[in-house]
Order: structure tokens, then C-alpha cells, then sequence
């Protein structure tokens, strides 16, 4: 196992019930790939995001972190080890205001980094260098601005109506530090604006990084993903570029033969 791997799965199983939700994934993503992952509603791609992520368990296969074995090992842990994730529904802090919540995030991405070179240091210590740190602050309006979230700073987050609070998750996982992120489907729901501003954001928000993205449109995809992986029924059919991807026969046959795929042309 080589680290030019970011993240690498190998025949990843899951069942529900008799049902095998997850077949068999195989999966490379290298080190500063941008990935898209897509497929027809209940292919599984949700569950696969889980199951990399620690929040759900997986029945077979073993899955890579920069050349790390992390089969099976807890949320909390992947953190530390760099991966973090968006979620398909939005998860942030409601009755924080917006800026707290990126404040919060960079501030314990900064604690895990600089722990894993001073485990020992006391929580107490930390606060105090919360509190006066200006840098941060200067980072979380950053992040606002990039997100066109600066004039809802203070207001709680859980009173932003959907599309900015889908930007604010994006904000706050990546500002967590974590080098891999998981993102479910960043401009589901959104309207037009709101979707090219976060993947115009995401183009630059990437860079250093490497992002395994799920996402249905096909521009989308285009514009943001070097290679991407179609699953189909728990299994991956293809990797490839965009181009080969939309050309490819199979994967059209997988769009047009799952009728759950027809409510998004
Ligand atoms: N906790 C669970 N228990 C039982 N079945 C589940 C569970 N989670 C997911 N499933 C089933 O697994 C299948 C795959 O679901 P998943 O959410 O991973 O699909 P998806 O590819 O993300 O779809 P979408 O594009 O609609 O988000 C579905 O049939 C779903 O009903
Ligand atoms: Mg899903």
C-alpha cells in the first residue's frame, strides 16, 4: 500500500437485512483528486459515505487513509486522522450564531493538529488561546465571505433558510482542517446562484485538498471533478474523466433503466 492514495477502499459490504446494500466497493482516490461519486437514488452512495466515515459499520472489505488502515475505527478517530465530511442533511450548531459555528470548527481543527504534537497540553490551555485568537476570527470572516454568508454572521444558524445553511455545513467541515472530506451532495436543493456559488467556492476551497463529492448534476460534476466513479447497486461500474463518464454507455443504461433516476433529468 502506497500513500499517493488518499483514501482506498477494497471490497466494502454492506447488508441490511438479506439486502446487500454496498457490494464489493472498490475505490482510489489519490492524494489532491477531486472524485465525484454518482449513481441513481439508492444506489447506495449515502451508505458508502457512512461507512468510510465510521457511522456505520461495514460486514466485509477494509478501507485506506493516506496509506492508513481505518477499517471500522469511530468518527471521532477519522477526525483526527484528517477526514472530514458534509452531510446530505444539513448538521450545524442552530442556536450558535453562523460565525461561532466556523469559528468553532477552525478553532478544533487547529486543536487537533496541534495536539497530535502536544497530546498532553491541557483543555484549559486551549481556551485561553480561544479567546484570544485573532487569527481566527480573521479566518471565520474569511470563510463567511467566500460562502456570501458575512451578513448573517451573528444571527443563529438554525435561522438561515436552506441554501446558506447547506453553505454554512460546507464552511464548517472544511474549515475543521480535516485534509479528505466527504461531501454528500453540496448543492442538493439549492437553486441555480446558490449552486454555481458553491461549486465556484469549492474549486477554490479544494486545492491542497482531496474531496470525494456526491453529486447528481452532471455540469456539477463537471465542473469540479478531475475523475468520477458511477455506483450502481452497491457496485462501482466505471472511473473515468467526466467526459468518458457521460459518454459511457453503461452509465447511461444505469440512469435511464432506474426509474427513480427519471425524476432528475
Ligand atoms: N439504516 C438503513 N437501514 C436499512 N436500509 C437502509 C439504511 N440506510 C440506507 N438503506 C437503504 O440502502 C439503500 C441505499 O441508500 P443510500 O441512502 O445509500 O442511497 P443513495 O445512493 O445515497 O441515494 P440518493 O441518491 O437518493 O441519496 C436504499 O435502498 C436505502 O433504503
Ligand atoms: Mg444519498
Amino acid at each position: 500500500m502506497t500513500t499517493a492514495h488518499a483514501l482506498r477502499l477494497e471490497g466494502v459490504t454492506r447488508r441490511f437485512g438479506a439486502a446487500r446494500i454496498l457490494n464489493g466497493v472498490d475505490l482510489s482516490v489519490a492524494a489532491g483528486e477531486r472524485h465525484a461519486l454518482i449513481g441513481p437514488n439508492g444506489a447506495g452512495k449515502s451508505t458508502l459515505f457512512n461507512v468510510i466515515g465510521g457511522t456505520l459499520r461495514l460486514d466485509a472489505g477494509r478501507v485506506w487513509l493516506d496509506g492508513t488502515d481505518v477499517t471500522g475505527h469511530r468518527p471521532h478517530v477519522l477526525a483526527r486522522a484528517g477526514l472530514g465530511r458534509s452531510f446530505q442533511t444539513t448538521r450545524v450548531f442552530a442556536r450558535q450564531s453562523v460565525f461561532e459555528n466556523v469559528r468553532c470548527a477552525l478553532w478544533c481543527g487547529e486543536v487537533t493538529m496541534r495536539a497530535g504534537a502536544n497530546a498532553r497540553a491541557p483543555f484549559a490551555k486551549w481556551m485561553r488561546w480561544w479567546r484570544r485568537s485573532p487569527e481566527i476570527e480573521a479566518r471565520a470572516w474569511e470563510v463567511l465571505v467566500d460562502l456570501g454568508l458575512e451578513q448573517a454572521a451573528h444571527s443563529p444558524a438554525g435561522a438561515l433558510e436552506y441554501g446558506a445553511q447547506r453553505r454554512l455545513d460546507l464552511g464548517i467541515a472544511w474549515a475543521s482542517g480535516a485534509r479528505t472530506l466527504l461531501l454528500d451532495e453540496p448543492t442538493a436543493g439549492m437553486n441555480r446562484d446558490e449552486a454555481a456559488q458553491v461549486i465556484s467556492w469549492l474549486q477554490r476551497a479544494s486545492a491542497g485538498k482531496t474531496v470525494l463529492v456526491i453529486e447528481h448534476d452532471m455540469d456539477a460534476v463537471q465542473a469540479l471533478a478531475d475523475r468520477v466513479s458511477v455506483l450502481v447497486r452497491g457496485r462501482i461500474v466505471a472511473t473515468d474523466t467526466p467526459d468518458r463518464i457521460r459518454a459511457d454507455a453503461r452509465v447511461r443504461e444505469a440512469y435511464l433503466g432506474a426509474p427513480a433516476a427519471k425524476e432528475r433529468p
